[in-house]
């Protein structure tokens, strides 16, 4: 066949047909069409994770198929798609990345700790109305009753005129501590939203709040959409280097995940997306890197420094985050390339370092972090922890999706599994490969061999 000549791939079982070029990846073809398949190991070959299956067009199986794959599996057409390259036509069934946690909100009680403060103000204000001896401008007639010199965004004066006539010159407010975010009219000061963003290196967590009073009203959590493209940092951060283009894929598709995990919460409580006017984001550098679009290209070797470190402070349009698009989004500072604002604020909200006493913080996610508080001394590491456990170097190894064996238990000499979703097991995930290599010494020969 001709280099530039393109086959027919029907995707099942919907029957979608696209046009892939000949010769090409298949794993990498697959990702150009938008269809995101697991891979933590990024197309090396190494995890077992890439699988599709050939309805029709199987191409032979390489040693690499066979490592991973059963007689059975081969045979049922089953393949490792970063191992070959588009052939021909064929039509295939995808293994898809499953599982989005989703945790259902209801509203909480106010945050402990006293009084929140999440740097915006909403006030709601009746102004006197200009006359013959009161000719004041709207914008100084405002200023002068909030007692503030605060510039206002252009697309916002611009309502100011008929929001100020059109309600008896009351209205509402709302403030960041150096510019007038919004004005509406009439009293929606209790109607302000913030939301609290954690992009983990699997999974994203976005909970919703009220801002006058600090109470969760939703929370929701899915897989973070880059693990398609590697499991771990040092993957993603090598797609993003080598692929044309690859950053900006890498941030659309979390921030996109990010406006899906948004939607839903305020979908969920009733409110619109515009009455949000602050977001609160942590993560490790990597992760808050890719989220803002930087090129994180020099933190994965020595000697490891990253863009930012500080905090930042933008626009939701700047992020393209869909909100109300003036609102702030706030990134906290991270410590160093490796240790994140995500520990800071784990930091922050057990108040370590605080006491006269040795504290140790534990977070064990797709990178570990661990910090120590000798009094107000600290000291803090970091390393890969997660892949160790899901899909790196694990044959059967897999993410907490559905499918994945996650309980192992040995009574009386029986094993018995419990597999997330409660379907087929297809692999087995961390908190399910501790439990087999737990079991005492008085049970079963090892569960799993590689
Ligand atoms: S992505 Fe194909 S084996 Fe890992």
């Amino acid at each position: 066949m001709e280099e530039d000549e393109k086959a027919k791939l029907t995707i099942m079982p919907e029957k979608r047909e696209i046009l892939l070029p000949v010769g090409e990846n298949l794993l990498i073809a697959l990702r150009k069409e938008g269809l995101n398949i697991l891979s933590p190991c990024d197309g090396a070959g190494t995890c077992g994770q890439c699988r599709v299956r050939f309805e029709q067009g199987a191409p032979t199986p390489t040693d690499g198929d066979r490592r991973f794959l059963n007689s059975q599996e081969i045979q049922d057409g089953w393949r490792l798609s970063c191992l070959h390259k588009v052939e021909g036509e064929a039509a295939i069934y995808l293994m898809t990345q499953t599982g989005q946690l989703d945790a259902k909100g209801q509203k909480d009680s106010p945050l402990e700790g006293g009084e929140i403060d999440p740097g915006i103000d909403a006030h709601f204000l009746q102004l006197s109305p200009p006359g013959q001896d009161d000719q004041r401008a709207d914008l100084l007639r405002l200023r002068e009753r909030l007692g503030q010199e605060l510039p206002v965004p252009l697309p916002v004066l611009k309502r100011l005129p008929s929001i100020l006539r059109d309600n008896e010159f009351s209205l509402t407010v709302i403030k960041a501590e150096k510019e007038i975010l919004n004005l509406l009219p009439n009293d929606h000061s209790h109607e302000i939203y913030g939301v609290a963003i954690d992009i983990g290196t699997t999974t994203i967590a976005c909970y919703l709040f009220e801002l006058v009073d600090g109470c969760q009203l939703a929370v929701a959590a899915g897989s973070n959409p880059q693990s398609t493209f590697g499991a771990d940092v040092i993957s993603r951060i090598g797609y993003g280097r080598e692929q044309k283009k690859g950053s900006e894929e890498l941030r659309r598709l979390v921030v996109d995940a990010l406006n899906e995990l948004i939607t839903r919460m305020v979908q969920e409580v009733g409110i619109k997306r515009d009455a949000v006017y602050k977001v609160t984001v942590v993560g490790n550098p990597t992760m808050l890197h890719l989220f803002l679009g930087i090129d994180p290209l020099a933190i994965d070797h020595s000697p490891y420094v990253p863009v930012i470190q500080n905090g930042l402070t933008l626009r939701a349009e700047e992020a393209g985050l869909a909100v109300f698009p003036f609102a702030r989004v706030e990134i906290l500072p991270a410590v160093s390339a490796y240790v994140g604002s995500d520990i800071v604020a784990g930091i922050l909200y057990a108040d370590m370092g605080t006491k006269d006493a040795i504290e140790l913080f534990l977070d064990i996610g797709t990178n570990g972090e661990v910090v120590l508080a000798v009094g107000s001394r600290m000291f803090a590491c970091s390393t890969a922890a997660g892949p160790a456990f899901e899909g790196a170097s694990i044959s059967q190894g897999m993410s907490a999706l559905d499918g994945a064996i996650h309980r192992v238990t040995i009574e009386d000499g029986e094993l018995s599994c419990s597999v997330l979703g409660g379907k087929e097991a297809r692999g087995i995930c961390g908190s399910g490969l501790l439990d087999a290599v737990a079991t005492p010494q008085n049970r079963t020969p090892p569960l799993i061999t590689d």
